[in-house]
């Protein structure tokens, strides 16, 4: 499932970073691009890294 349409990233894209090069929403942006055009985004993906890095 999409969570930024602007950069055509999936839930499984994000899984798959956070906790390895992703810690941050800013690392998230820097690497795929997630909340750096509409931001619409943005919440939907803070609560995923949230959730991902938690479980890790
Ligand atoms: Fe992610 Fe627009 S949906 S920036």
């Amino acid at each position: 499932m999409y969570v930024c349409l602007c950069k055509g990233v999936t839930c499984r894209q994000i899984k798959e970073v956070v906790g390895k090069s992703v810690y941050s929403m800013k690392d998230l942006a820097q690497q795929l691009g997630v909340a750096t055009q509409c931001g619409r985004c943005g919440q939907d993906a803070r609560d995923l890294l949230k959730s991902t890095l938690t479980l890790n």
